[in-house]
């Protein structure tokens, strides 16, 4: 039901319900009254309706609908869920598939950002300001804000709200919001938390729309905290407004056509390009007075604190719209939502680099579970496989934040990833190479022809190879000359210049010289490539190199500009590389194997599902297994071994001993029937000295794999990234040398393949010294499949295929072995 609350009338503008029809199919009835329709909320309440019909186990919906009610249709036909429909008597009968698709996913977030972008637009845009609690003492919060208001220069209208005062900072002040002659767009409250919510119901009567929530003592605090924030979010959203906030440091738009400070910083950022979103408000302070500090230019400033309501992805889209923002930083401390997180960033980071600080790399999250996996991945494995596959580019620090957002500011994106290095010390120039080459980039060899430029004006004793160590006695013009031939070279694709003051020229000229360079080059055509400095004298400290509007970021220590660029390099080639595809595979089993591990928890709670369980698991994914399989009898193993030929395998089926060979539960090379029963003997035998014998189900069966690669693939569910599936080597691979790569489902064909090239073993997958090849194509097939297993059942809270024998080109993979662990 959509309502409408004004004050305690409540008012219904929308009706849906479902109804069960089967066990898989309900029936669903909507209804927008006249005056709400064509505006998307009839979209809107399909969406949820089939969010919750898909929790309850539906699959589809069924409508009956007037063949007139084309609005109705469009609906249904809009909504990007697999749409059939039939048309008889005047009226048509319409199935849906609500299970979420790429198409009916993407449509729900192509509508999502139009309606957040239109409801953002207020809180950076607005024509007012009421400052809710503007208090008369100018050092208190509300008086702090008030005075940011009217110092920045805000160009629209400020009401300060004080029911104390007449007026405050020589405006008229008004004792509430309701006094006020206009509905302010945004009203500001900094006043007690116990007020709060009666200062929404006065927004609410006055029409204000956007409210920022200064105010701590909120769900930050405790259980009490999160029972007000609660409400508060409820009586926010029940009268259709958004939230910034609450704990928060406010918000600002450095455009000079708006100039808002509505937050209580004293400190301005100089207006550019980069939007800033910070999760610590404290941080952001510090942030914007280092912003003005390092002369980086800032469009926005946002502190979102408790993102109770307005949360970092409704800023990426905000952004991704806005024509002021050329890239976004982002400090985070949670992702709220990290699966949409994923999604959004990935469009947006397509369009503008988006750059995080996470905090939190260290300790929390990692967990103790025993499997490979499990004890490989922690929450910042997942941090690092999302950033991966979404394009965000990772800073390690704030102080890599900041030289990252000055390159995007000031310098193009790297096309390539050829770096030219320009020195007048040997030792620098080492340095920054070691770290070029350590990130990724190439220290380009030069071509003859850049050479012998060089070499007509330059000492006989500077080197021209790459770096070009132009020796102590460069002088300005020297750096000029040289920075504009290596910028224009065809061979390179990124300039790192760095200069060490040696008390033979003045540094001032130097750094004039090298951005006089830099201005040459661009005149005549190098205007994609980007520059950076390194210009080690205690007068030029992080400022950028100025020249004609040319700015060249300028980095304390030479391996910072190399680490910069091969960060940015990446991010580049993120941009380039092709969308990739999460493959429909036809001919799985979903609904069965759900039911298969819904009814396993059911029946004997959390636990390793059983030999036989598994295989129908994987089975039912089409998931390559040996012939063969499980046996409750010596007699039946016997038989099984017989049937599939010998030598065979025989292992231990137990759901509660995981670790088998350690119980002497795998007997290999078995080569005849009497082998087989003795084996099957022996591992009774032994669970019975153990007196563990209960715990046998039976054995597996199966033939003797020769000459293929021991593969691993692992998944396990992170609290708040869900799946992430890892890819290894077996053995010592993964035990010791820890060679895995990781992602967060759902993986894309592209994903798969850089998992396969990602790990350090790679080049044994390709062949190398008498290793045969594998079938790559196939390991990516079966990583595909494994990631479709686990998104579609979220029971599956842990599996390890280890291992997987992957054999040569052409000829698949097989998992030997294996074990998936189900819970609520
Ligand atoms: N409407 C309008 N004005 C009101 C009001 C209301 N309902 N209730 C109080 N005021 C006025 C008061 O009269 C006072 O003005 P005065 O100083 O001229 O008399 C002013 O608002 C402030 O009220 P006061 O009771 O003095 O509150 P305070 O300044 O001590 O604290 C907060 C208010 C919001 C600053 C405080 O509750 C708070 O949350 N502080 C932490 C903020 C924070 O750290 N946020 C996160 C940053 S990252």
């Amino acid at each position: 039901m959509v309502t409408r609350l004004m004050k305690n009338n409540l008012d219904i503008i929308a009706a849906g319900s479902y109804m069960a029809r089967d066990q898989t199919t309900a029936e669903i009835a909507m209804a927008v009254g006249d005056r709400f329709q064509g505006k998307g909320i009839g979209t809107l309440l399909l969406e949820r309706l089939a969010l919750v019909a898909v929790m309850n186990g539906f699959t589809h919906f069924s409508a009956e609908t007037m063949a007139e009610n084309s609005a109705m249709l469009q609906v249904f036909r809009d909504s990007g869920f697999k749409f059939q429909s039939n048309t008889k008597d005047g009226y048509v009968d319409v199935d849906l598939s609500v299970i979420p698709s790429e198409a009916s996913v993407t449509r729900a977030e192509m509508r999502d950002p139009v309606s957040t972008t239109a409801s953002l637009r207020t809180f950076f845009h607005p024509q007012s300001v009421a400052v809710v609690g503007a208090s008369r003492n100018p050092a208190n919060i509300g008086g702090r804000i008030l005075h940011a208001l009217i110092t920045d220069r805000f160009r629209g209208v400020i009401y300060p709200i004080n029911p104390q005062a007449t007026s405050v900072a020589s405006l008229p002040a008004y004792p509430s919001l309701t006094a006020l002659p206009e509905a302010p767009d945004m009203a500001i409250i900094a006043v007690p938390p116990n007020t709060v919510l009666d200062v929404i119901d006065d927004c609410a009567a006055r029409g204000v729309k956007a409210v920022v929530v200064i105010t701590a003592g909120f769900a930050e605090t405790g259980a009490e905290g999160r029972e007000l924030q609660q409400k508060l979010v409820e009586r926010v959203r029940g009268y259709g407004m958004r939230m910034v906030g609450p704990n928060c440091l406010g918000l600002i738009n450095a455009d000079p056509a708006v100039s808002l400070n509505a937050s209580f910083s004293p400190f301005f950022p100089i207006s550019g390009h980069i939007a800033f979103s910070s999760q610590s408000g404290a941080l952001g302070l510090a942030i914007l007075s280092l912003s003005r500090e390092r002369e980086l230019g800032l469009s926005h400033f946002i502190s979102v604190g408790n993102k109770a309501d307005v949360s970092g992805n409704d800023l990426l889209q905000y952004w991704e719209e806005d024509k002021q923002v050329n890239a976004i930083l982002l400090y985070l401390e949670s992702f709220g939502n990290p699966r949409r997180f994923a999604r959004i960033a990935k469009r947006v980071g397509s369009r503008k680099p988006i750059v995080a600080v996470k905090a939190g790399r260290t300790g929390a999250g990692r967990r103790a579970a025993g499997s490979h996996t499990a004890a490989l991945a922690a929450s910042d494995v997942a941090v690092d496989a999302l950033f991966h596959q979404t394009g965000v580019i990772r800073a390690e620090t704030l102080d890599e934040m900041f030289d990252l957002a000055t390159a995007l500011a000031h310098q193009p994106l790297p096309n390539g990833r050829r770096t030219a290095i320009l020195t007048n010390a040997g030792g620098l120039g080492i340095l920054c190479a070691d770290s070029c080459e350590a990130g990724g980039l190439s220290v380009t060899e030069l071509s003859e022809h850049t050479k012998n430029l060089l070499r007509q004006f330059l000492p006989v004793a500077a080197s021209v190879m790459n770096p070009v160590d132009m020796i102590a006695s460069a002088g300005a013009d020297h750096f000029h000359r040289s920075a504009e031939i290596l910028l224009r070279a065809d061979e390179v694709d990124a300039l790192i210049v760095l200069y060490i003051d040696v008390a033979l020229a003045d540094t001032k000229s130097i750094a004039e010289g090298i951005a006089s360079g830099v201005v040459a080059a661009r005149k005549r055509g190098a205007t994609t490539k980007p520059v950076y400095a390194c210009v080690m004298a205690s007068a030029m400290a992080a400022r950028p190199l100025s020249m004609n509007g040319e700015r060249v970021p300028n980095f304390a220590f030479p391996e910072t500009p190399a680490r910069v660029l091969s960060k940015l390099v990446t991010y580049s080639n993120w941009r380039n590389k092709p969308d990739g595809v999460v493959p429909e595979f036809d001919g799985i089993q979903p609904n069965s194997t759900r039911s298969l591990c819904q009814t396993v928890l059911h029946q004997r709670g959390p636990g390793w599902l059983s030999t036989e369980e598994m295989r129908d698991v994987l089975s039912a994914f089409a998931l390559p297994l040996p012939r063969g399989g499980f046996c409750r009898t010596a007699d039946e193993t016997a038989k099984k071994a017989s049937e599939i030929g010998f030598p065979v395998a025989v292992k231990l089926a137990s759901t509660s001993i995981v670790h088998k060979t350690e119980m002497g539960g795998v007997q290999l090379n078995l080569e005849n029937e009497a082998a087989v029963r003795r084996a099957f003997a022996a591992i009774q035998e032994r669970l019975a000295n153990e007196n563990k014998l209960d715990a046998m189900d039976g054995v597996l069966v199966q033939p003797m794999l020769s000459g293929g690669v021991e593969l691993m693939i692992g998944v396990t569910q992170d609290p708040s990234f869900g799946p992430l599936i890892g890819f290894g080597l077996g053995g010592i691979h993964v035990e010791i040398l820890r060679d895995v790569c990781f992602r967060v489902t759902p993986i894309t064909d592209q994903d798969a393949k850089e998992m396969v090239r990602g790990i350090r073993g790679y080049r044994l997958l390709e062949g190398y010294r008498g290793h045969p090849a594998a079938d790559i194509t196939a390991i990516e097939e079966l990583l595909l499949r494994v990631a479709r297993l686990v998104e579609e059942i979220p029971e599956i809270s842990e599996l390890d295929l280890n291992p997987v024998m992957a054999f040569s080109p052409g000829h698949g993979c097989l998992i030997v072995d294996g074990r998936i662990r189900v819970a609520s």
